[in-house]
């Protein structure tokens, strides 16, 4: 069977993907030698790797881990989708739902997305900034969080506790992508609950509670060793991480996402459960969320991606 892994990509998070791409890779060839990592970059050459447009499929399954534009959005699923090439992961629709954390906040639990506005540079441009920051702020209310809508890896992510912070928020979140959120900041224990769906079951591993030591879950944290403290299995009450391994798998199912997925929540003092986004190519690097959590659930990175690469040739065939 030939394997291709797909990884790197074109935007901020490129190298986190070819982290990502040779973890799986690694774990994934203990029972299947034959995987092949395929770095998409710049030079087009992945596309001919795909194959011509009629000719014979050039592999039997992909697995896609690239992180952000292309590889989270529903270019490169359906590019895949219209080759006929089996792939592991969500459709290129619900990619499109997923990726657009605006749009997938209107799909989960009702009350459970906190308040946002989204808006593209051109609105903030011609409308002119005072009068959008003044309306945004008396709405939304501080501390708020301004995001690319689109984002990834935290980059562009900003909390803002005084008006004066979110000017310069927008700018450097407006430098990751067109569109951008500004999201009412919630405050309490931030999870990320894995979701994996095989042979029809639908679920949650056990969720990872992040403490990032300089108080805030940014890129260093994430990718620095050390930089961030995990707790797999979370210390909240079990009444809650049954709540949240629920919620995680009703978004799962909300926005009809396949294989695997990973939420990220916030549960505030009250308990109640605040959606941030879903992510259907998580991170899968040595400091990455998914890989703790499948390693608690007492399973192997390498055998869950053997079985999603198996079942998505089987759903094909
Ligand atoms: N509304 C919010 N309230 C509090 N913290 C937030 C909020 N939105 C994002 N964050 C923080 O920023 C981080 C990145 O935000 P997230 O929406 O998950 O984007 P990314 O796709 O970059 O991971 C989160 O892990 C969390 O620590
Ligand atoms: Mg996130």
């Amino acid at each position: 069977m030939r394997i291709a892994i797909l990884s790197g990509g074109l935007n901020a998070e490129r190298d986190v993907s070819l982290r990502s791409g040779r973890r799986v890779a690694k774990a994934l060839r203990e029972s299947m030698p034959e995987a092949e990592i395929i770095e998409v970059d710049l030079n087009g050459e992945f596309l001919d790797s795909l194959g011509s447009a009629t000719g014979p499929k050039s592999f039997d399954v992909v697995l896609p881990l690239i992180h952000g534009v292309i590889g989270e959005d529903a270019t490169l699923r359906s590019l895949l989708e219209i080759k006929g090439i089996p792939f592991v992961g969500s459709s290129a629709a619900s990619a499109a739902r997923s990726f657009d954390k605006g749009v997938a906040s209107g799909l989960v639990p009702k009350g459970s997305a906190p308040k946002f506005v989204a808006f593209p540079q051109s609105f903030f441009r011609e409308m002119g900034a005072p009068r959008i920051l003044e309306a945004v702020i008396a709405g939304i209310e501080l501390p708020l969080v301004v995001k690319p809508i689109s984002g990834g890896s935290a980059l562009g992510v900003r909390l803002c506790t005084e008006a004066q912070q979110v000017a310069p928020a927008l700018v450097d979140a407006f430098g990751y992508g067109d569109r951008v959120m500004l999201q009412s900041a919630v405050n309490g224990t931030e999870l990320a609950v894995t979701v994996i769906d095989i042979g029809g079951e639908i679920t949650a591993l056990p969720p990872v509670e992040i403490v990032p030591v300089s108080e805030v879950y940014d890129f260093d944290a994430r990718y620095t060793a050390g930089a961030t403290e995990f707790f797999v299995p979370s210390r909240l009450s079990s009444d809650v991480i049954k709540r949240v391994c629920d919620y995680a798998v009703t978004v799962h199912k909300s926005l009809d996402l396949r294989d695997i997925s990973r939420t990220d929540l916030i549960v505030d003092s009250l308990g109640a459960i605040w959606f941030l986004e879903v992510n259907i190519a998580p991170g899968m690097t040595e400091t990455s969320l998914v890989p703790q959590a499948i390693e608690a659930a007492g399973l192997s990175v390498g055998g869950v991606f053997a079985e999603l690469v198996a079942q998505a040739v089987a759903r094909s065939s």
